[in-house]
């Protein structure tokens, strides 16, 4: 059974670490799938430029929030897991009360039932009482709290190679092979 990653894309902003990450699955010849919500699709074109035809082109498959009925939405969908990438603290709190309410939701709390991997890139600043209790909640669910914090320690020369050191330690974290990845070798 061929076993693809979901990825999630919600309206936090960070929209290029999404683009970034569905590229470098590409380049890794893991299968993707995208849910995008409402919000997502509107930063992704104000952070990126991209249309959603157009970030159809870096995956196999995009679905829109309102597709409820569509595949992520059962535990029977031969995901190997899902990355939200970024994740708003809207979505972050609908995972951690369970209170799927789109497709994207859903397929996050598809993910915690049936106990595979789920990964969610937060972004926000500074958290409330309330984003700390979710991100609590969810950890204790079993999702991992990955949050978009950049590194400086690789000395990255511009944005680019930022978003690109960020989404290789993501891949390499969900366990696969990354080449090229810069790595700490010490003082
Ligand atoms: C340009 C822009 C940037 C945003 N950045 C964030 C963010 O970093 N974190 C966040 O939680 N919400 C952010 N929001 C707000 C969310 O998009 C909004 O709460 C939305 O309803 C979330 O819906 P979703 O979780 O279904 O994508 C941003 C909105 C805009 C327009």
């Amino acid at each position: 059974m061929e076993k693809k990653l979901l990825v999630g894309i919600t309206g936090a902003s960070g929209a290029p670490y999404a683009v970034a990450f569905l590229r470098l699955l590409k380049e890794l010849s893991v299968t993707s799938e995208v849910v995008i919500s409402r919000a997502g699709e509107e930063v992704l074109k104000h952070e990126t430029g991209l249309s959603v035809e157009e970030l159809s082109e870096l995956t196999s498959r995009v679905y829109r929030e309102d597709e409820i009925s569509a595949p992520p939405a059962s535990g029977s969908a031969p995901y190997r897991g899902m990355v939200i990438v970024p994740c708003t603290m809207g979505t972050l709190s609908a995972i951690a009360q369970g209170a799927a309410r789109n497709l994207l939701q859903r397929a996050a709390d598809v993910m915690l039932k049936e106990r595979k991997p789920l990964v969610l890139v937060v972004r926000e600043t500074p958290f409330n009482l309330i984003h700390l209790r979710n991100m609590l909640s969810a950890a204790e669910a079993g999702a991992v709290i990955y949050p978009a914090m950049p590194a400086f320690y690789h000395r990255p020369k511009d944005l680019r190679e930022m978003v690109e050191f960020f989404v290789r330690r993501l891949a390499e974290f969900l366990g696969l092979e990354v080449r090229n990845l810069k790595r700490w070798e010490g003082l």
